[in-house]
């Protein structure tokens, strides 16, 4: 299963252990993002001074970047409380509603994979979120009615994989909308050395930039590979982690210098061999692969994207001529030199 690659962006069981500790906490010590950063900044600032509740949030982008720290960096900083769910797990109306009501003002409601949240139970974040009322029926039948009732003021913080599966009313509520966008090599770095203060392990010379470089500019994943990076150094040498220990354990878990690993190079592989370099559909490309089509979507093809090597077009994904070039193959009418 795609979930318990080494490499994967998703959240494994192993990553629960140990993202609370090297999870930010505020703005100061969340790297990178830098344009997203500054505009919550400010948002956030303005609000705390007029002391009303910031507009609703919205965050998307692969997963593995930053969208739950974030969330719980903004309720930090606004200096309130913040109460955590899922669009899959919220099943009955009245859950939500419950939820809702319950709020205190200027809290944050955090709603993780928004776009997974059932029609009916979006609907009743309309008024919540415009409003700040909830609709409730009375009695059923003809008798049936409709009362408002009043909630206090909040900010929904959403999170998503995929703003593009948001209904349009649903995204047209959020005041404030942030993609985002993997992390530069730079930044990627920075949270490697962070993670390794934390964890009280010494990085030499170059090799927090080994792990970095093969992390798919994805915080997540450079904290897993320091992870096992570090029980390597621990294993096979003095436990400091230096750049031949850093090559050593990549080696040994089949990373390659891309942070590429055998899925992400099958997709190319088949796109390639079977279908021509393409253009192929996703589910084409699903069935060939066994892959979930959701799983490629969200967590292969952004990357493969980000380096180059795949192309979304309307007639469906093409491999590039650096996607040919990684896998040393000829690109067809170009010849290989
Ligand atoms: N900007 C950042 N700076 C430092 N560490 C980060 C940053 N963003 C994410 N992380 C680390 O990566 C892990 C995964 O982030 P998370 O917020 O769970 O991602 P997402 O919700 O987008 O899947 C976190 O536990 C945290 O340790
Ligand atoms: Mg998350």
């Amino acid at each position: 299963m795609a979930d318990e690659r080494l490499v994967t962006p998703a959240r494994v069981d192993d990553d629960a252990q140990y993202e609370a500790g090297l999870r930010p906490r505020r703005m100061a010590d969340y790297i990178g993002q830098d344009r997203v950063r500054a505009q919550l900044d400010v948002s956030i600032t303005a609000a705390r001074q007029r002391a009303e509740a910031l507009d609703h949030v919205l965050l998307y982008g692969p997963p593995g970047l930053g969208k739950t720290t974030l969330a719980y960096v903004i309720a930090n900083e606004l200096g309130v409380a913040v109460r955590t769910t899922s669009g899959p797990v919220i099943e009955r109306p009245g859950d939500l509603a419950g939820i809702l009501s319950n709020l205190q003002p200027r809290e944050v409601l955090f709603i993780d994979e928004i776009h997974r949240m059932p029609a009916a139970i979006e609907e009743i974040l309309y008024p919540a979120m415009e409003d700040f009322e909830l609709d409730i029926v009375i009695g059923q039948g003809p008798g049936a009615r409709s009362v408002k009732v009043p909630i206090e003021r909040f900010t929904l913080v959403g999170a998503t994989t995929r703003a593009g599966l948001l209904t349009s009313p649903l995204r047209a509520r959020f005041g404030i909308v942030q993609r985002l966008d993997f992390y530069t090599a730079v930044d990627i770095e920075e949270i490697v050395r962070r993670s390794a203060r934390i964890l009280n392990v010494e990085l030499v010379g170059s090799a927090a930039g080994e792990i970095a470089r093969r992390s798919r500019g994805t915080p997540r994943i450079a904290n897993r590979l320091l992870h096992r990076v570090r029980d390597y150094a621990q294993v096979r040498a003095d436990g400091r982690i230096t750049p031949e220990v850093a090559e050593g354990a990549m080696k040994l878990l089949e990373v390659d210098r891309y942070g590429l690993d055998d899925v992400d190079r099958r997709l190319l592989t088949t796109i390639i061999d079977k279908f021509g370099g393409g253009p192929v559909g996703l589910t084409s490309l699903a069935a060939a692969t066994s892959e979930e089509p959701d799983a490629i979507e969200d967590m292969h093809e952004p990357f493969l994207i980000q380096l180059g090597f795949l192309e979304r077009t309307p007639r469906g994904r093409m491999a590039t001529a650096r996607g040919y070039e990684y896998l040393g193959r000829p690109m067809p009418g170009r010849g290989l030199f």
